[in-house]
């Protein structure tokens, strides 16, 4: 079997250890030689890396591992990138969210006003990674991660058409873990599902075990009562909060089980009413995962041994490493990956970046047809995708005018002049980050 060498782009993310852990615990199915760690800001790696260093050395010494924050080190001779990188880390999500509270509309990472100040931080990060990838190993893929990634998916399929680019999300993992135990079964990929959508705005119409039975009529009484909170789980506040409210939106369509994240666009008002304009998500994030993990990063690294090791595998880190293994030996897997839409979706725009199922292989995704959508979601969609097509034209174009229609054509922006009073306090707080964004002699100040 041969043997893969992985760079993880921003391994300084809160995600490296779960991922080196399923990296480690699948070396049987998906062996490798090579693991390097590349991010921007070498203190913030060095604590997860001190500890990767402790955590191979003990369970898998013969990988040769690399911290670096040199592009050419980090990208040269390697198979896969797996990329989640966060442009502007924490300190500017805490904007992304608090900005528009100001305002009463959702903070929110990847959704509204938020999502798409991300995205225009995002965007130049990414094509960074995609170029150094290009230089230094052409032949590889990149996974990426890095949000928010609908927006950052229309950015490469626009700017780098021909380059090995999937971008994925965990929520439907995470979701269809959720649906697989309400059904009786254990993980995501023992589901056969169909699915259509932007990134983080998207419907199962079809939910099967691997034999094709239907599992819908199974669980969607549960569905319609709890969502996809399930008992005993031991999770945040507004994570349980999240998996409960998709009862409501699964009430406005009762023969589609939605993604959580249509709770910001079909409740907006209620989600930005139950926010709290000084502690959003970012502080939550600080105070838990982000904790958790350097914790026990510094713990580990500190005490060089991996006694008591906290990290484990789990869904985001699992699709990431089933992907490149589909990838890697041509297994012709059949999941999720957000692609130009192309006619998967027949009656939607043909240049739309759509979430639908895919068969995976060496030569990456091939979308499955999703056949018609309904007027309902096909009305939402079309909004949605002019927000991102939007986002990204602004960037291109560096149009002020372009990200104000964007935000105003946004279903989380109640209209054009909450809009402005948002883009320009966003405008400010993204100095250094955004393109500088000229204003049509038109705009009126
Ligand atoms: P994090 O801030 O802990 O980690 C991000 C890392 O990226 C930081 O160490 C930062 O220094 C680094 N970085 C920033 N800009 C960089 C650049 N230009 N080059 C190299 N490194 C750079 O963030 P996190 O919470 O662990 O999330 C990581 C990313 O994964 C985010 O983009 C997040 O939105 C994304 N994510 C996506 C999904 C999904 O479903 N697609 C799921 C979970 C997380
Ligand atoms: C889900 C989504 C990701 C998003 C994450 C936010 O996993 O699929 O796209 O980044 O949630 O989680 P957080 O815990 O950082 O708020
Ligand atoms: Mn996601």
């Amino acid at each position: 079997m041969k043997k893969f060498s992985i760079v993880i782009a921003g391994g300084g993310s809160t995600y490296t250890p779960g991922i080196v852990m399923t990296l480690l615990k699948h070396l049987d199915r998906f062996p490798i030689r090579q693991l390097k760690l590349y991010d921007n800001d070498g203190a913030r790696q060095k604590v997860i890396a001190d500890a990767c260093e402790v955590i191979l050395r003990e369970k898998a010494p013969d990988i040769n591992f690399v911290a670096t924050t040199d592009p050419e080190e980090g990208f040269t001779d390697v198979d896969f990138v797996m990329a989640q990188i966060r442009v502007g880390k924490y300190a500017m999500r805490d904007k992304d969210e608090k900005i528009p509270l100001k305002y009463g509309v959702i903070g929110q990472e990847t959704c509204g006003p938020g999502g798409i100040a991300y995205g225009l931080r995002s965007i130049g990060g990414v094509l960074e990674i995609a170029n150094y990838m290009e230089k230094y190993s052409p032949n590889a893929w990149m996974l990426n991660y890095s949000n928010p990634a609908s927006i950052v998916a229309e950015a490469t399929r626009r700017l780098k058409p021909n380059s090995k680019i999937l971008n994925i999300c965990d929520m439907p993992v995470g979701i269809q873990e959720r649906m697989a135990k309400l059904a009786g079964l254990n993980y995501y990929n023992d589901l056969e599902v169909r699915y259509f959508g932007l990134n983080h705005f998207g419907w199962w119409t079809a939910v099967r075990d691997k034999q094709g039975n239907d599992l819908m009529p199974k669980i969607r009484d549960y569905i319609a009562e709890h969502g996809y909170l399930l008992p005993g789980m031991n999770e945040e506040p507004s994570w349980k909060a999240t998996f409960g409210m998709a009862k409501n939106t699964f009430a406005l369509d009762p023969d589609r089980f939605p993604n959580t994240y249509l709770q910001y666009y079909l409740y907006t008002k209620f989600e930005a009413e139950h926010m709290d304009p000084n502690h959003t998500r970012t502080d939550e994030v600080r105070e838990g995962r982000e904790k958790f993990v350097f914790s026990e990063c510094r713990r580990i690294a500190k005490s060089q041994s991996i006694e008591g090791l906290k990290f484990e595998p789990d869904d985001h880190s699992n699709y990431i490493v089933d992907l490149s293994r589909a990838i890697a030996y041509n297994t012709h897997e059949r999941m999720l990956v957000i692609v130009e839409n192309n006619g998967a979706v027949a009656n939607f725009e043909p240049t739309a970046m759509v979430e639908v199922p895919c068969i995976v292989g060496a030569n990456g995704p091939e979308r499955l047809a999703m056949g018609d959508i309904p007027r309902f979601q096909k009305g939402l969609l079309e909004q949605q995708v002019a927000v991102e097509k939007l986002a990204v034209d602004a960037w291109v174009e560096h149009s002020y005018l372009k990200l104000w229609q964007a935000l105003t054509l946004s279903h989380t922006v109640p209209d054009a002049a909450v809009a402005k009073k948002i883009l320009d306090d966003l405008v400010e707080a993204n100095k250094g980050f955004w393109p500088e964004l000229k204003k049509d002699a038109k705009v009126k100040e």
